[in-house]
């Protein structure tokens, strides 16, 4: 499948590249795993732009990857994550060589999705990581996750207090303004994975199998007993599920 032998991994929001530490040990052997920090994420220094749309990400990650010298990897997206795949998709295809959606969706915000956003955004600029952290720690991990792993409940939630609070926003009027990528499945010809936890509160598993039918050949893993985080959650299933299938395409 690849010709270089990379995964680069997009986080989720509002996360960073080191939710990703357990599936780059899963790899299959001679597999590398390449997991940034999106801009402004992880402490990184935010950028002047009021928005961060999909797009921007993506060609961040482009430069990357020429960076990095390297040509096409399999891009491995959790929910904003997999918004910003899509975008990449559309945008630098012939650097993909394989595909693993986790936890996303691909359609736009609803009115009423947007409107949140926007409420969010605006009292993130004056209240800081509050409101994004009250209103997302509680929809991100599974009930079980929540009540039995209070290291993971603490792990995640310092991923978003190391978000810079600009960064928080912009991503959140980015994801509000994200164009619908349902046309673009069709279009989708490299080996898909599509993963999603049983419990995803966010993005549920109906909207994993719209992803996997709307693919041709997708593989679709459900992870019993993750919500909406099953790479941090359940990392063994995941990382499973993610070494078997490049096994079996790559
Ligand atoms: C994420 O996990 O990236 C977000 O929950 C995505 C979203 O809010 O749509």
């Amino acid at each position: 499948m690849a010709e270089d032998r990379v995964v680069l991994f997009v986080h989720g929001f509002p996360l960073d590249g080191s939710m990703w530490r357990e599936a780059i040990e899963a790899l299959p052997p001679g597999w590398r795993g390449l997991a940034p920090d999106l801009r402004g994420f992880g402490g990184t220094e935010p950028s002047a732009q009021a928005a961060y749309s999909m797009d921007r990400f993506a060609d961040d990650l482009a430069a990357l990857l020429d960076a990095e010298g390297i040509g096409r990897a399999v891009v491995c997206g959790l929910s904003m994550g997999g918004y910003i795949t899509f975008a990449f998709w559309r945008r630098h295809r012939d650097r993909v060589s394989g595909l693993v959606l986790a936890d996303t969706r691909a359609g736009a915000d609803s009115d009423e999705a947007r409107r949140g956003r926007l409420d969010l955004a605006e009292r993130i600029r004056s209240e800081g990581h509050d409101p994004v952290v009250d209103a997302m720690l509680p929809k991100l991990l599974s009930e079980s996750t929540r009540r039995e792993r209070t290291d993971l409940v603490e792990r995640v939630e310092a991923m978003m207090r190391r978000v810079a609070p600009a960064a928080l926003s912009a991503a959140l009027l980015g994801m509000a303004e994200r164009p619908d990528a349902t046309p673009d499945l069709a279009s989708i010809d490299v080996p898909t994975l599509v993963v999603v936890g049983e419990e995803d509160a966010i993005t549920p598993p109906a909207e994993a199998e719209k992803l996997a039918a709307g693919i041709e050949g997708a593989r679709l893993v459900r992870v019993e007993g993750a919500g909406h985080l099953a790479p941090v959650e359940k990392p063994e299933v995941f990382g499973r599920a993610l070494g078997e299938w490049i096994a079996a395409v790559g």
